[in-house]
């Protein structure tokens, strides 16, 4: 089990953007009508249409996804999903993180994906700590993915070194 567990998962550093993948998802905030970081890169590759899609939807709740076309992205689907914003661990920020990592493989499942991208929800603009929001992501998806045999692999793209070695490190911890 733990070996076919872990064969669904790969960890990389690189652009969420450039990934060939069913869908990414994006660390947007409750609005849905973009920002920046990767909010900004996934829109910015994306072209317009994207936010004219998003400005239909009309928001998003912190914890909750919606789900896009990926547009001039490589990937065919965005999932959408609102973290928290850090205020101390006592606003009930871990469980709204812990959402987004279930509501996004919610939306994976809806749509079909096979692949799914995530970058590292909440630990930039929204300063979630990074180790906490790691271990978060990765416990999150360690549950999943015995319920699910459709989704076959989840990609974790860490846009820095610092952020890459993080979750290579809790991922030995978490999966053996
Ligand atoms: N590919 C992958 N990861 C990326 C990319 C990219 N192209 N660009 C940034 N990141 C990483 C950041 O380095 C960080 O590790 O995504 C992680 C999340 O950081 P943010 O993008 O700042 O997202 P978040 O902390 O969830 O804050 C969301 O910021 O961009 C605005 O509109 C967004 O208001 C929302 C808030």
């Amino acid at each position: 089990m733990e070996r076919e567990l872990k064969d669904r998962i790969e960890i990389l550093q690189g652009d969420i953007t450039k990934m060939e993948v069913d869908a990414i998802v994006n660390a947007a905030n409750s609005s849905l009508l973009g920002g920046g970081g990767v909010d900004g890169a996934i829109h910015r590759a994306a072209g317009p249409e994207l936010l004219a899609e998003t400005r239909k939807i009309g928001g998003c709740p912190t914890g909750e996804a919606r789900v896009t076309k990926g547009y001039r992205l490589p990937a065919k689907w965005v999932i959408h999903t609102v973290g928290p914003i850090w205020s101390g661990g006592n606003r009930n920020e871990d469980d709204l993180l812990a959402s987004c990592y279930r509501n996004s493989f919610k939306a994976a499942i809806e749509i079909g994906a096979v692949t799914v991208a995530f970058p590292s929800i909440s630990t930039g603009a929204y300063r979630f700590p990074l180790e906490r929001a790691v271990n978060i992501a990765l416990r999150e998806t360690r549950s999943f993915l015995p319920t699910n045999q459709s989704i076959k692999k989840v990609i974790f793209v860490c846009f820095g070194t610092e952020v890459h070695k993080r979750y290579q490190r809790l991922f030995k911890e978490v999966f053996t």
